[in-house]
Formats: structure tokens, C-alpha cells, sequence
């Protein structure tokens, strides 16, 4: 639709006639075994599908007949069809799905089947999808499975239904009207999940309020989780720490004392009453002010695996956030959470996982991984991205986050030797993890279309592409969601895809180039910043990040500087030790850098930087352009939307590439290369 709601999962008649016809052939009649709320949300799923494809109900069967449509788990199918999929059940893991043409004796059907009914909605998602893409369905085989277990959406939303850091509107959860009012936009949240495999939520900041864990706000929580269970989405919710004080009457939350460790027992017991499948918490502790187990001289370990102890007796989880810098140690922020973590590789329970941003920093344009990736193999890591643009121009820029998460996954940490990926430390490959999981922080609000910008839905849709599988390509993520979301015709398809690719890159050479970060304005962290230096913690003010003088520009963290460098593994330690052998995309996160210093291109550093920021600016003049052209392709409200959002989008690279190039002007005491246009 024109404003957006039915994000990927429009339903549009089928034009194409002969497509039509085929389609409709092979889909004769539907006929489902076994019976849940899961197995119906998928045969709902597709009726829906049916009918905005053909205009009509899907035809329903009683018996498999000549091209009937078969939906089943494995253990509900009939005796007789299993034969036909043999071998097949192999290549699949719990959630996993196959679609397959058989034949059963001389009757050809199309058979969706898993192994749990969520694979089977997961399945059913993908035989829909294949429809919205225009494949051929007539011999269609296809196996797929999840290969992180826990894709779950973080949700930084307050009980006030502010969001932090959320900027598509208020929260959706209407907290004041929950648990009695069920708005349809939970089903089609849950839907749009579901269809990328997500199998899990937490509805709340991070920065927690122990409040929801009040029994009025459990029942709350508890219709959610209601709605979304159908759906394969467990609910799980933030734990303050302190929560025993402040919604119970307790006078300490010291983990070690045992009517604490009674208290969130009782805690997890009166949650799982209510929900059987709660799925557990996510807890920021001693974290930016958030009370922890730091308070009570106990360790992470100890804060986890008490709460750990609470919730196993249920098969709950418990995650717990690595993101922990403090004032009290004013060398590099960059390296504090690996010296506070991976000292207790191998203490945590079974059932906790560490989750851990993408960077050492926080969420920036570009940062190396973090380097606790592959450091902690006795502990189950997992990888929080920020699908929600706090440091990329909010929803206002068109930044297409997939290619940014792909690079992440992509880089070789090398504790194991070369092609020790990121990838495989999140999906445990790397060191046999049983445990595995993806956040990702939402950024998703009540604005019509969900995410504010248009092209924000491709960063939710793309995070759970890439939760479901870290290894399928950005580009390919990309053109799916363009087909489903816009138009499929190839022309449009290649150039806009093509500029979400370049997007990426764009806004990191407008706002952060060469390793750069951490100048946006700070508190907001919106447009640029790198003059202020006069916040109370050093690590909040830019100028702690650039370090520009006389002399240079950069954060030295080789051994000559803070030595952050020593976290990572050979070779790269050896090789960003180096100016010359380190990545220009890290330099300045690396090295303290001379203005003068030679680049590879024979021009000065302050140079490449000038270069870089008007290239910034030149890559938003292109996508503008590419997009004036796509006029005939797109509804008119989205058209328009993107179009004038590019124009901010265009108006703020200048604004960064002005200001900052103006500001470092005064360091290096150098001109502006001729090509940069002389800030107005
Ligand atoms: C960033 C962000 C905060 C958030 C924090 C976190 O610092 O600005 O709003 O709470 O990350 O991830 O805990």
C-alpha cells in the first residue's frame, strides 16, 4: 500500500496471465495436517496470500489430489507421503522447513513440512515469497534452516512508550490499553517477524524500568506474548537489576544473598505461570549508570548466573550485555569491555550468552569488529547490531544497514587461524556452541509505515535475513525486498539496489571517513560534533575520539598509544600496527596520523580526508538521482517521501563534510583541496 504498513508482505494480484494460470494449476487444493495456532497463522497466511494474488479463496481439499497443496509436520503427515521426502529431513534442523513437488504414486503435489510447526510457518512464508518474486513453483525443492538459534529484536521502548533512540514515532506497545485491546498491528508485526524468521522480541529499553516486572504489567506482557506465540515469537523482557528494591521490598539486589536469589526465583515462577514460553532477559548492568552486580562488589558472572539459576528451571535465557565503559578509566573506552569479560570465559551458566555490539565503541558508521569476538570460545557470544540509525542520521538518511552487517560477519577475527569469521563465532560454529544468538535494536515505531523512512524497513527486513543465515549476500537481500516491497521490474531492481549497496559507504565518508567516529553532536548524536570537549566524561566528547592537533589526527591505539590493538589476534595486531599495513577504512580508529602523512594515493592525509567528505556528498548527489528517475516505478506518497528525505539526506552531507573539514582545517593548518566547494 502507498503509506507503507504491508511493509514485504504485499499480496498484489498477479498480472502476468500465464504466471496466473500456472500458479493457480498448482495450487489446487490445500489440505493441512495436524492442528495448532502456529499451523494456523501459516494457513491464514495463506489464504491471504491467495486471495490478494487471484481475487479468490484458496481451494481447500479433504484428500491429497492431482496438485494439492500439503501442509504438515513431519509427524502429522500421512504415513504414505513420507517416502516421497526421504532424505530430505536430513538437511534440515527444528526450524527449518522443505518444499518439494512430489509425487505420491501417479499424483503430483507440493508438499511444506518441518519439523515443528514454527518450521512449518517458516516454510509457508518462503512458498509465498517465491510467489511474490515471480519463481516458478511447478518443481519447486527447497530446503532451508535457521543457523542462529535466538534472532530476537531488541526493543528500546519505555513503558511511557517513548522510545530511546527510536525515531518512527511512539512505541507500539499500548501499554495503557493491554492487556484487553489487541491492536492489529501486533498480529502484523508479528507476521512481518515471522516471514524473516525473528522467533523472538524483547519489548523493552535496555535502560530498564523495573516496573514491568509488576504483575499487572506481567499480565500485560503476557497477552503479547499471546498474540505472538502463534507467530514462533517468544517474549522476553529487560531485568533492572535492582528490581528486587524497587518492585519488590527488598533493602539489597547483592546476587549473593539468598532472599535476592528467592526473589527473582519467585520472580521467574509468577512470569512463567503466566507464560509458559517466556523467553527470559536481556540485562545492561553497570552500564552507563544501570545498577548491576558492580554494586555489591560481585562480578558479571555472578549477576548473570543468579539470574540464570531463576529462570533454567523453565528453560529460560539469560542475556547479558557486554556494551560496559566507565569514567574511572580514562584510557580507551575501546578496550573495557574486553578486559572486564574475557577474564570469565567459561564461568558463565549454560544458559546465559553474552551479547556483544558489533564495534568496541558503540554503533558507529564503521568500526573494526569487536575484538571479544573469538576471544571468549567457552562462552556463547552474541552479536547485537543497531538496526535503529542512532549515529546514521536517524530515519531522515537512506542508509541501507545490511551491507554494514555483512562486512561485520565477513571479517576474519583469526583466533583460530585464517577464516575464523565473525559469522562462525555467532553461529558457534567456530567453537561448537550449543547456545547461539542475534539481536538486533529495533526501529520499528507507530509510524504508518513502521520505520519512519521508507527504506528503513529494508534494515529490518535485511537484520532478519542475516539473523536467519550470516552468510547470504546483502545485495541478494536487497533485491528480494525491492521486488516485494516496490516493483520488480529488472531496471528499477539494479539501480535502486544498487544504490542501497552504495549508501553504506556514502554516509560513512560523509560523516565518518578513514576511521573516524564518535564526532556526532553528542547527547542527540545527530549531525556533526567533533568541536565538543567539555562533557564530564571524557569518553562522551568527541575530541576524545579524533585526538586532532597540531600534529595530527587520530586515536593511536597501537603500542605506542592505548594499545587496544593487543585484544585483537595475529595477524591483525601486527598488520593495524602499522600505518602503512592498516586498512585507510581503520586508520585514524588505529593510528594517530601526520596531516601531511602520504597516503597510498601519493596525496597528503588531509587530502584523502577533503576527498573523502566531498565524495560523501557526491555519492547522496547520486542516489538522488538515481531515485528522480524511478518515478514510474513507485506509488506516488513513497516516491515522494524518499525523494524529499534525500534532499535532507543531501542537505546534512554538506553540513558534514563543511563542518568538519572547517573545524580540522584549524589542526592542519592546511587548504581545502580545490575540488571542495567553499562552505557557505
Ligand atoms: C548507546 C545509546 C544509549 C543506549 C546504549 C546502550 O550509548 O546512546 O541510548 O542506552 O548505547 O546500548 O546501552
Amino acid at each position: 500500500s502507498q503509506d507503507g504498513y504491508d511493509l514485504w508482505l504485499q499480496y498484489y494480484p498477479i498480472e502476468e496471465a500465464t504466471l496466473r494460470e500456472n500458479y493457480s494449476t498448482q495450487i489446487q487444493g490445500l489440505i493441512t495436517y495436524g492442528s495448532g495456532a502456529t499451523l494456523d497463522a501459516a494457513v491464514s497466511e495463506l489464504e491471504k496470500a491467495y486471495a490478494g494474488f487471484f481475487d479468490a479463496s484458496i481451494p481447500t481439499a479433504i484428500s491429497i489430489k492431482e496438485n494439492s497443496l500439503v501442509l504438515g509436520t513431519r509427524d502429522n503427515l500421512p504415513a504414505y507421503v513420507l517416502p516421497s521426502l526421504e532424505g530430505e529431513f536430513t538437511k534440515i534442523n527444528s526450524e527449518g522447513y522443505i518444499i518439494k513437488k512430489i509425487r505420491i504414486g501417479n499424483t503430483p503435489a507440493t508438499v511444506i513440512t518441518a519439523e515443528t510447526e514454527a518450521g512449518l510457518l517458516y516454510g509457508t512464508f518462503r512458498f509465498i515469497k517465491e510467489m511474490q518474486l515471480r519463481n516458478a513453483i511447478d518443481k519447486i525443492s527447497i530446503t532451508d534452516s535457521p543457523k542462529i538459534q535466538i534472532r530476537v529484536l531488541n526493543h528500546w521502548d519505555n513503558l511511557d512508550r517513548t522510545v530511546e533512540r527510536g525515531y518512527a514515532g511512539f512505541s507500539i506497545w499500548d501499554w495503557h490499553h493491554l492487556p484487553e485491546l489487541i491492536k492489529p498491528e501486533y498480529i502484523d508485526y508479528a507476521r512481518a517477524n515471522a516471514s524473516i524468521g525473528i522467533n523472538g522480541t524483547v519489548l523493552t529499553n535496555v535502560n530498564a524500568s523495573s516496573v514491568v516486572l509488576t504483575s499487572a504489567y506481567i499480565e500485560k506482557v503476557k497477552a503479547l506474548a499471546d498474540v505472538f506465540r502463534s507467530y514462533g515469537i517468544k517474549v522476553y523482557l529487560t531485568a533492572r537489576f535492582s528490581s528486587p528494591m524497587e518492585s519488590g521490598d527488598l533493602e539489597t539486589a547483592d546476587p549473593f544473598d539468598p532472599e535476592v536469589k528467592q526473589w527473582w526465583k519467585d520472580k521467574a515462577d509468577e512470569i512463567y505461570a503466566e507464560i509458559p514460553d517466556f523467553g527470559g532477559f536481556l540485562v545492561k548492568a553497570n552500564s552507563e549508570g544501570q545498577p548491576g552486580p558492580n554494586n555489591y562488589g560481585r562480578s558479571h558472572v555472578d549477576g548473570a548466573n543468579m539470574l540464570a539459576e531463576a529462570v533454567a528451571p523453565h528453560n529460560g535465557i539469560v542475556m547479558w550485555r557486554a556494551f560496559v565503559y566507565s569514567e574511572h578509566d580514562p584510557d580507551d573506552r575501546a578496550k573495557q569491555a574486553y578486559s572486564e569479560f574475557v577474564p570469565f570465559d567459561g564461568q558463565f551458566h549454560d544458559n546465559v550468552l553474552v551479547q556483544v555490539k558489533n564495534g568496541p565503541i558503540d554503533f558507529q558508521p564503521r568500526e573494526p569488529f569487536h575484538p571479544m569476538f573469538g576471544a571468549m570460545p567457552d562462552t556463547p557470544l552474541m552479536m547485537e547490531f543497531q538496526i535503529t540509525q542512532e549515529y546514521l542520521g536517524f530515519s531522515s538518511h537512506l542508509v541501507y544497514l545490511p551491507k554494514m552487517f555483512e562486512e561485520v560477519l565477513d571479517e576474519d577475527t583469526y583466533v583460530q587461524g585464517e577464516g575464523s569469521t565473525v559469522a562462525k563465532v555467532i553461529d558457534g560454529t567456530l567453537s561448537n556452541k550449543k547456545l547461539t544468538g542475534i539481536a538486533g535494536v529495533a526501529n520499528i515505531g507507530t509510524a504508518k509505515n513502521w520505520t519512519g523512512h521508507p527504506f528503513g524497513q529494508a534494515n529490518w527486513y535485511g537484520f532478519g535475513r542475516l539473523a536467519w543465515d550470516p552468510y547470504i549476500d546483502s545485495e541478494e537481500i536487497a533485491e528480494d525486498w525491492l521486488k516485494m516491497t516496490f516493483s520488480k521490474d529488472k531496471d528499477f531492481v539494479d539501480e535502486v539496489s544498487e544504490m542501497m549497496l552504495d549508501s553504506r559507504e556514502a554516509v560513512v565518508n560523509y560523516m565518518t571517513p578513514l576511521g573516524l567516529h564518535h564526532i556526532m553532536d553528542t547527547g542527540h548524536h545527530y549531525g556533526p560534533g567533533p568541536w565538543v570537549g567539555n562533557l564530564d566524561r571524557p569518553e562522551w566528547n568527541p575530541v576524545y575520539y579524533h585526538r586532532a592537533d597540531s600534529l595530527g589526527v587520530g586515536f593511536d591505539r597501537t603500542t605506542t598509544g592505548s594499545n587496544a590493538l593487543a585484544q585483537y589476534a595475529e595477524p591483525l595486531r601486527e598488520k593495524y600496527n602499522s600505518i602503512e599495513t592498516t586498512p585507510e577504512q581503520y586508520l585514524l580508529w588505529f593510528h594517530h596520523v601526520p596531516w601531511d602523512y602520504e597516503m597510498k594515493n601519493g596525496k597528503t592525509l588531509w587530502h584523502n580526508m577533503a576527498a573523502k567528505y566531498q565524495q560523501g556528498v557526491e555519492e547522496v548527489e547520486d542516489m538522488v538521482k538515481t531515485w528522480n528517475e524511478m518515478e514510474e516505478y513507485v506509488d506516488e506518497e513513497r516516491f515522494a517521501t524518499t525523494q524529499m528525505l534525500l534532499q535532507i539526506q543531501l542537505k546534512e552531507a554538506k553540513w558534514w563534510r563543511d563542518a568538519v573539514l572547517l573545524y580540522f582545517k584549524q589542526f592542519s593548518e592546511m587548504e581545502l583541496p580545490e575540488f571542495v566547494p567553499t562552505p557557505e
